[in-house]
């Protein structure tokens, strides 16, 4: 049997003995230190949740159902057709997507736009992304209200924007005179607003948006991962693009389509905006293979909404059910709910994982953030939970805290 030669010249088939010796010339070559990293990235380590092998999953606000077995055939056929042409490139303009996407904008909000106003990437992030490459950068300002998303301060850093960051009050919505103040005083050019936000759950009002927009010098960002999971009567900001063309609305395959691990995230704005992140996105940026699967989950939207009606009422039990154990409970309009408070939420997020339950440990101080999962999911949780508060593990904390930041 073959394999490669380790530091010691060791025939071995062991990956780990190839890693250079500290020391050796080799070790030198590949530590951080001697690159020329930008000082921005100097200590920083990649974002993300911990990827644990627990029982139950809880912490990433994925949907807890994969696509259903006709779904997932037909994504397998039109992958096979794809895979028939992958010697060429792909669409590089996707406007077969695009008209699907905005046909499920239609139904799922009633707001029809054209395709030309449509735009996607891998994921949201990847959109976001773009949209601060093309609208920040040297010289120019990021904002938003925090606790929000942890990724949108990595945005600014990685394309060189200011990044300031405004307060949510204490029951985490926000406060359209202040965010009026901010928005006047920084002038940014991009502001990222999450609704739901992530991870508290909170939706903004149709005010908040319309306030911040009517101020806003740049482009207006309403980041509507969780847009589906949204109560009765709780608008999104799709209804505010007519009046506001450098307003931009930035939606997800990932949660309400249980498409995750397929990377696929879109936005809805004016054609300008959308014509600007053509500039700046890479070429042929969304494979051939990701516009196939994409294609058929929206064939299934009216099935995948259904899934999703089921979410949002275990979404509400579950917070009824927090807020009958007498904890804190932010009120959600997601695919999650963040509770509180513990004195030690890490002793509390600890005495989950030890019943096999991962949630997020996230957010301000003495909350933690739980994804809604399937009933038995739930079911674990509420157990584990039980138990755990009855635990040192689970004391709350004494007196009224202000949030701090997610990070
Ligand atoms: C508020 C918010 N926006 C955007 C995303 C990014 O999602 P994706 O890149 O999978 O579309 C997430 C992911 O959890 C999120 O919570």
């Amino acid at each position: 049997m073959s394999g490669d030669a380790g530091p010691a010249g060791a025939t071995t088939t062991d990956p780990v003995a190839a890693v250079p010796t500290p020391g050796d010339p080799a070790a030198r070559a590949a530590s951080l230190a001697d690159l020329p990293l930008r000082d921005v990235l100097r200590g920083v380590e990649p974002y993300g949740a911990p990827q644990l092998d627990v029982p139950v999953l809880l912490n990433v606000n994925e949907n807890p159902v994969p696509p259903s077995e006709v779904v997932a055939r037909e994504m397998g056929e039109a992958v096979a057709a794809a895979a028939r042409g992958l010697n060429r490139y792909p669409d590089r303009e996707f406007l077969d997507l695009r008209a699907d996407l905005a046909d499920f904008l239609a139904l799922e909000s009633g707001v029809r736009l054209p395709a030309a106003q449509l735009w996607a990437a891998n994921g949201s992030n990847e959109v976001m992304l773009q949209v601060l490459q093309a609208f920040g950068g040297e010289g120019r300002t990021a904002v938003s209200f925090a606790p929000t998303y942890s990724m949108y301060p990595e945005y600014a850093r990685d394309t060189g924007t200011r990044w300031v960051v405004g307060r949510r009050r204490d029951d985490f919505t926000v406060d359209p005179a202040a965010a009026v103040a901010l928005v006047e005083r920084e002038q940014p050019s991009v502001v990222l607003l999450a609704s739901p936000n992530n991870p508290t759950g909170t939706a903004l009002p149709r005010e908040v948006v319309e306030a911040v927009c009517d101020v806003a010098p740049g482009v207006v960002v309403v980041d509507e991962a969780y847009a589906e999971f949204r109560r009765e009567g709780v608008p999104s900001a799709l209804e505010l693009l007519e009046r506001y063309p450098r307003l931009a609305v930035s939606r997800t395959m990932s949660k309400a389509f249980s498409l995750a691990g397929a990377r696929v995230g879109y936005l809805a704005s004016s054609r300008a905006v959308v014509d600007a992140l053509r500039v700046v996105r890479l070429p042929y940026h969304l494979s051939g293979v990701t516009q196939a699967v994409a294609r058929v989950a929206l064939r299934h939207s009216a099935e995948l909404l259904r899934g999703v009606d089921a979410l949002r009422a275990e979404r509400d039990a579950l917070v009824a059910w927090l807020r009958g154990l007498d904890l804190e409970v932010a009120d959600s309009d997601a695919n999650f709910v963040l509770f509180g408070r513990l004195a030690d939420r890490h002793a509390a997020w600890r005495g989950l994982l030890d019943r096999g339950v991962l949630v997020r440990e996230t957010g301000p101080e003495g909350w933690l953030r739980v994804s809604v999962g399937t009933p038995e999911e739930t079911a674990a949780f509420r157990s584990a939970l039980v138990e755990v508060l009855a635990t040192p593990a689970g004391a709350r904390a004494a007196g009224p805290d202000a949030p701090e930041g997610t990070r």
